[in-house]
Formats: C-alpha cells, structure tokens, sequence
C-alpha cells in the first residue's frame, strides 16, 4: 500500500491516528494526531516525538512480534490534562519494504477519568461529613456508660447533643436523597403552571420563626401582580427556602432580607422573558474568591461558622440543578461587608402571561 492511500485513509479517521513502520519513523499522521503530538511529527523518530515509556515500550513489542496492545497516553490542551487511550495494532504489508507497521488510535478518556474522580471525592467527601456526628456520637455513648454513669444533669446535656449530632445526619442523608432525585430529572422539564408570588409567600411563611428568632425582618418587594411560570412548585420551594434561609443564616446580622421579583419581556441572560427573584442580605457577604465555587456540593465560605449553624454545605448545589432543570439562571454577587445578592432568573412562558 502506498503512502497516499495510508494517508487518505488516516485522514477520514476522526481519532488522532497514526502510523510507524519498521524504520521507527512516523509514516502517517492525520491532522488530529498532529495536533496532539506536534506538527512536526511526520518522518520524525517516533521515540523523539512520543517520550512516554509505556507507549514506547508497546509501540516497539508491536513492530518486534505483530502483536496488538493498548496502553495509554498523557497530554495536555493549554487548558487541562487530558487521558488517552492508546491502541496499538499491528498491520501487515505496510510501510518500508511492506515489512509491516503500527498503527496508533488515541481516544481521549478525559471525561471518564475526570467523572471517576469525581466520585471519588464525593464519597471520601460523604463519609467524613457522616464520620464527624458519628465519631461525637460514639464518644458520648461511651461516656455516658462510663464516667457519666450516674450524672442525670451530665447525661441529659450529652443527649441533648446527642440529639443535635444526629439531627445532623439526618438532614445530611436527605439533602443527599435531594440533590440525588433533582439530579436525576434534571432534563425532565417542569409541566406545572405555577403562580411564583405564591411559592414566595408560602416561603417566607414557612421561615417567619427562624427569622424572628434572628432579629431578621422580611422586607417584600412585589406586588400582587400573579407572576405565572411553568415549574415544580415543591423544588421552587426548596430553591428559595435555601437561599432566604442562607440569609438568614449567614448575613442575618443586617437585620433584614429583601426578597425582590422583577420581571421583563426580553432577559437578557435567557434572550426570552424572563422574572428575577432577588434575596439580598445586608450581612458580611462572601470573599469574591469563594464565589466560583459556592455551588459546589460540601463548598463552605466559612467552614467553621457553617457547620457551627448545622449547614451540610449541600443546600447550593441542590439550587443549582434544580434552576438547571428549569432552565434559569442563578447570579451571586457580594460585596464583603456590606451583604450578598442571590439572583434567580426564570424563564417566562408568553403563553401564560
Ligand atoms: N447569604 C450568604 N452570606 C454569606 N455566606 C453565604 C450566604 N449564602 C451562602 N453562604 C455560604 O455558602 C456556603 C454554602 O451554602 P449552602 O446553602 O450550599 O450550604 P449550607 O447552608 O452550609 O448547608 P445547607 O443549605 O445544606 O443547610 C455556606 O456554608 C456559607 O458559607
Ligand atoms: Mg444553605
């Protein structure tokens, strides 16, 4: 086989392919190879233009004994390290004297390797959340059989953080069941007709105790005008519940949180109608550092404080993807020191206004 006809057929690969004959110089390389490897690459020495052992190593067993291998291969895009999988497959009647070649297929398994990460660290993530209540836990087990045996004022103030810490679990494992059941509908949009005004009301109802108990007053930007979306009411619900009760939580030393709709006929971020649900906080806001990653499933701004208000650090992520699945938008934006704003903007159907 000639070089054209190699060539032509590497080039309608859609993999980085490419070939080595027994000369040990590359014969062969479409445009996805030469991108990966170096634009150079043709007719060089492969050992000069690969340099990573384990490929060199299966490359030259397979033009000694005609063998087939897979093995894999680093690179990297200018933006991240990417995983790739090698074969590496003898073919006859090519190259020099027809003396035989190796043919390279890369594909790239980044994402799998990424997502197998991924999953790593949520489940080392999972169990040290449970680890902490459950290490408590088992400690004051242990002293309430021993030491505090016959202490009734003792014993009645370890259960009672006995109670806290397993409290603690619980919301852990449902807010794990959540972001479980709102990922897993993510694409199923939401067919219920919703007024949002209600969902805000029934929100703010639900969190007046907590809010009084916090010195926090409401302060309710908007009108009765019925805003009508398409939704799940009982995940807008657990949407905003969050973020009021984040404020609440974390900027309620402002002594008020604001909870603005507005709405407009073209929102630019959806280039559709739209409605923007604002809650505003006066409190310390967020350091601007945190922000790209506030939504991330255990991220904390402050650890510390968060987990002293019993946080699981799960409570954006659920926002999140439930604001995906009906396809929104959320916004934060913080100044430190003067307070934080949580935006989510929703997308308007004109039929329903
Ligand atoms: N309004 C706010 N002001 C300051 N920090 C905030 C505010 N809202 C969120 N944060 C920070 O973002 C972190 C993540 O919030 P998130 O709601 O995901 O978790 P959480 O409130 O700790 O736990 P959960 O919501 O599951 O009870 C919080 O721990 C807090 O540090
Ligand atoms: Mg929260």
């Amino acid at each position: 086989m000639g070089n054209d006809v190699l060539d032509a057929l590497l080039s309608a690969f859609p993999l980085p392919t490419l070939a080595i004959d027994g000369t040990e110089r590359i014969i062969a390389a479409n445009t996805e190879a030469l991108t990966l490897i170096g634009q150079q690459a043709l007719g060089r020495n492969y050992v000069t233009m690969l340099r990573q052992p384990a490929l060199l190593d299966a490359i030259e067993a397979t033009l000694q004994d005609g063998q087939s291998r897979g093995t894999s291969y680093l690179g990297n895009d200018g933006a991240q390290d990417t995983t790739f999988r090698v074969s590496v497959r003898a073919v006859p009647g090519v190259g020099r004297n027809a003396a035989g070649a190796a043919i390279l297929v890369f594909e790239d398994i980044t994402h799998v390797e990424q997502a197998s990460q991924m999953r790593r660290d949520f489940v080392a993530n999972v169990s040290h959340e449970l680890r902490t209540p459950l290490t408590a836990l088992m400690g004051f087990i242990e002293t309430l059989r021993g030491p505090a045996r016959n202490d009734a004022a003792a014993a009645e103030r370890f259960l009672n953080i006995m109670q806290d810490e397993a409290e603690r679990m619980n919301r852990l494992v449902g807010d794990l069941m959540s972001l479980n059941r709102v990922e897993g509908d993510e694409r199923v949009r939401p067919t219920e007709a919703v007024v949002l005004n209600d969902i805000l009301d029934s929100t703010l109802r639900t969190l007046r105790s907590l809010a009084e108990e916090a010195g926090v007053t409401f302060e309710r930007e908007f009108n009765g005008d019925p805003v009508h979306i398409m939704a799940d009411a009982d995940q807008l619900k657990q949407v905003f519940t969050n973020l009021i009760e984040n404020a609440i939580k974390y900027g309620g030393s402002g002594g008020r949180v604001t909870v603005r709709v507005t709405t407009s006929g073209r929102e630019p971020a959806l280039r559709a109608p739209g409605v923007r649900v604002q809650i505003v906080d006066y409190g310390p806001g967020i350091d601007p550092v945190h922000l790209p990653r506030i939504t991330e499933r255990f991220y904390r701004a402050d650890d510390h404080r968060s987990r002293a208000l019993g946080g699981t650090g799960l409570g954006l992520a659920i926002v999140k993807h439930i604001i995906n699945r009906h396809r929104g938008r959320l916004r934060v934006e913080s100044t430190l020191g003067e307070g934080a704003t949580f935006t989510v903007v929703l997308p308007m159907h004109e039929n329903l206004r």
